[in-house]
Order: structure tokens, then C-alpha cells, then sequence
């Protein structure tokens, strides 16, 4: 039933990062990590397919960025899956979405400028936005009942400031995976109009939204002309990290000349789609792509379910809140009292459970940890079953399944 998706992919020999960077742990058992934003899956036999063709006209040169094949398959995409009018001139197709934040950074931010991140936030901000010059501000999310809040007050103190020029939103925000409601999205792009705070908008996770959790959408905010760029990719959605690719829209027409100043900067002209990128963007944002998507959604929540349900039913010390996105899930620990030098021990070492640890996304990660589903049921199952054991041996499963800490 589910032949696309398993068997996995073989990582061995492939200098595959995802191999590479499971912990000592992992490797030492021989079984996968919970950690790293990649999946296991094969990338979809359509795409596969797409990729033979190219192979057998045996071309891989630089092909022209304004190719509108390439351009429309977005602008249609966008339509059809996000009810975003998109045209074809806002769209740049650029070389990875960090890669163009840093770019977005010099483009629109000076030196020693803040640019602020909500916080838990994706850990490869910190480093780009120090390593440009430029200083981190953390708006720490306030937890509410089940799901991750902007702190208003706080947001619009920072944003206030005139020394910081930029915000990094992140829509799905990794780690929580929880996508931003439409009205939050509309109150940033007023105080970002307010106080001429650019808003580069992240939506690497964008196409993995559940269908429940439909994504919103920042560049269609009625809000006159939207000081903000945007990067869509689909290389989280249709495991094609390695390709490097990504598309930036820029709505504003000033914001984008002053962008491919930053970009022609970088190389020759306008850019070139790597051809590999071109075929995978033809073949992900298709009909196909699109049914893809879904086959795969079915097969992760199951692996979503059977982690609610262990914790719900062996370990409801640990919270799980609202998610909208796959394949990742954040998690609380903090009820079970750990330092987080226990915590990281108990997961890494005692239960080889090897998630992304919290506090690796900031201070107000500590006591969390992000676990990776986008793997088989089956490692799913042999991970929750190392945890249950280790959780069992510190005496927080009694043998009837109850909890007693
Ligand atoms: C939110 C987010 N943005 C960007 C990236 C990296 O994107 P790229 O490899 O295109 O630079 C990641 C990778 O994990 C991510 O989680």
C-alpha cells in the first residue's frame, strides 16, 4: 500500500548529511535519528521519471531564470494550492533559502542593525543574521494554552526600535510547526509599515501543511504594497535539500530592484536554473506533485498519531501542542523536572531516542525537544519502544503503563 514511500532511501555512500549527522548513539545501534529537516522518503517516482529524461538528453547547462514554463508553474501553484495572485515579474529564482536571507539581509539591513526572529526559532537564523554583522533580536513566543503567541506588546516595543530594520518570519515556523493565523500575519505588515520593518517571510514548509491546517499567506495581505519578500521551496516538501534551490517573490518593485542589485552582485546576470531544479519544480508544483503531497501526508500522520498516542497514554508528562505542518513535532519535557544536560542524556544515550534538542533554537526552547516523523511506521514504532523501555528503567512507566512521577 504504501510501495512510494518505503523501502527508504539507502543513505550509505551518498555523503548523505542526514547519515552523517545522526549522533554517536544512532550510529553505534545502527538505527536512524528523530533529529536533522530531511526526510527518509525517495523523492516521488514522477519526479524521478523527470529526472531520467534530462538524464537521457544528456544536457545539464545554464538554463535562462526567466523561462515562463518555470515562472507560470509557480504563479499556478500559487493560485490553485494557496489562493495567492502572483505575477510572474515578482518571482527571482535564487540558490537556497538561507542563502537568500543573507542576500535579503544586506540588501535591506546595514551593519549592526537588529533584525528580530520569534523565538523558539529556526537555529540556523542566529548564525547568518551575526555572521552578516547585523545582531539577533529574540521576541520570545508567549505559550498559550495549546498553541505558541506572539507577544503582542513585546513585538511592536522591538519593532519600534528605530535600529531594527528587519524581521524573519517564519510561516510554517520551524520548530513549533505551527502556522501563523491570517490576522497575525495582517497586524506584522501593519507595524511593519508602521515603523519600516522589512519581513522576510521563510515559508521553506510551507506545502506541507496538513489539509486541516491550510497555510496562510503573507504576500496577499491587503495591505497596500507589501514591504516584504518571500521564499517558497520545495525542497522540504519533496526531499530535494541537496539541489540547493528556492524562489523568492517580491511584490514591491523597489524592493526587488534593490534585491537584484545585492543578487547580480553575487553572479553573472539575472542567474540560471539548474536544470535538476527546473525539472523538480515542473514536476513538484503539478497535479501530481500535488496528489503526491497528500499520499505522503496520509502516511506521516500515522506516524503523528502513533507518537500522540504513546505519549498520551505512557508519558503525558510530555506535552505536544497544536501542529499544523509536517514532519516535524516540538515537544515539552520540562513537567519531568530535567536539567537539560539530563534530558539530553536520558534521549541521546539512555533511550537513543535522537531528537533536535530545544535549547538548540533558543532560550526559550530549554526543556523542549523536535522530533523528526518523516521516516517509515516502522522506525517510528522501534523509537518509541527504546523511549518507553529507558522511561521505564527511570521508573516513569509503572509495568501496568500508568504513570508515577
Ligand atoms: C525554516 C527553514 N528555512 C530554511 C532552511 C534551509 O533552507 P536551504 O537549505 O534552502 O537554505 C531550513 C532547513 O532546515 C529550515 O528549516
Amino acid at each position: 500500500m504504501w510501495e512510494e514511500f518505503e523501502p527508504l532511501i539507502d543513505h550509505r555512500g551518498l555523503a548523505s548529511g542526514r547519515d552523517r549527522f545522526r549522533p554517536q548513539s544512532a550510529k553505534t545501534l545502527g538505527v536512524p535519528s528523530f533529529s536533522f529537516a530531511e526526510t527518509d522518503f525517495k523523492i516521488p517516482r514522477h519526479m524521478q521519471r523527470a529526472f531520467r529524461r534530462l538524464i537521457d538528453r544528456g544536457f545539464c547547462g545554464y538554463t535562462v531564470a526567466d523561462d515562463p514554463t518555470y515562472l507560470q508553474a509557480i504563479v499556478s501553484w500559487m493560485k490553485k494550492r494557496r489562493n495567492w495572485e502572483v505575477q510572474q515579474e515578482w518571482i527571482i529564482p535564487v540558490y537556497g533559502v538561507l542563502r537568500t536571507m543573507s542576500m535579503a539581509l544586506r540588501a535591506f539591513s546595514r551593519p549592526g542593525e537588529g533584525v528580530i526572529i520569534f523565538s523558539p526559532g529556526y537555529t540556523a537564523y542566529e548564525g547568518l543574521i551575526e555572521e552578516n554583522g547585523r545582531s539577533l533580536v529574540r521576541c520570545p513566543l508567549r505559550i498559550g494554552l495549546n498553541r505558541f503567541l506572539i507577544d503582542w506588546d513585546d513585538l511592536e516595543k522591538k519593532m519600534s526600535v528605530p535600529q531594527n530594520t528587519m524581521l524573519f518570519l517564519c510561516n510554517a515556523h520551524n520548530p513549533t510547526m505551527h502556522v501563523w493565523p491570517q490576522e497575525d500575519l495582517r497586524r506584522i505588515a501593519v507595524l511593519s509599515q508602521k515603523y519600516n520593518v522589512a519581513v522576510i517571510v521563510d515559508e521553506t514548509f510551507a506545502d506541507l501543511c496538513f489539509p486541516e491546517s491550510p497555510m496562510t499567506n503573507y504576500g496577499a495581505i491587503a495591505y497596500g504594497q507589501p514591504h516584504c519578500m518571500i521564499i517558497n521551496a520545495l525542497s522540504k516538501a519533496f526531499n530535494i535539500t541537496g539541489l540547493n534551490t528556492a524562489n523568492a517573490i517580491l511584490p514591491d518593485e523597489q524592493m526587488r530592484r534593490r534585491f537584484m542589485e545585492v543578487f547580480r552582485a553575487e553572479q553573472r546576470g539575472s542567474g540560471s536554473i539548474e536544470p535538476f531544479a527546473r525539472e523538480a519544480l515542473l514536476s513538484g508544483y503539478s497535479d501530481e506533485g500535488f496528489a503526491w503531497l497528500q499520499r505522503l501526508f496520509a502516511y506521516v500522520k500515522e506516524n503523528f498519531t502513533l507518537t500522540e498516542q504513546f505519549f498520551a497514554e505512557q508519558m503525558p508528562q510530555v506535552k505536544i501542542y497544536h501542529y499544523d505542518c509536517a514532519y516535524l513535532i516540538w515537544t515539552d519535557w520540562r513537567a519531568l523536572g530535567l536539567s537539560e544536560a539530563e534530558l539530553e542524556h536520558f534521549l541521546m544515550e539512555e533511550a537513543v531516542f535522537c531528537v533536535d534538542m530545544g535549547y538548540k533554537y533558543g532560550p526559550e526552547g530549554q526543556g523542549f525537544a523536535r522530533i523528526h516523523l518523516g521516516t517509515s511506521h516502522a522506525n517510528v514504532q522501534a523509537g518509541l519502544q527504546r523511549l518507553e523501555q529507558a522511561a521505564r528503567r527511570r521508573g516513569w512507566i509503572s509495568t501496568e503503563g500508568a504513570r508515577t512521577k
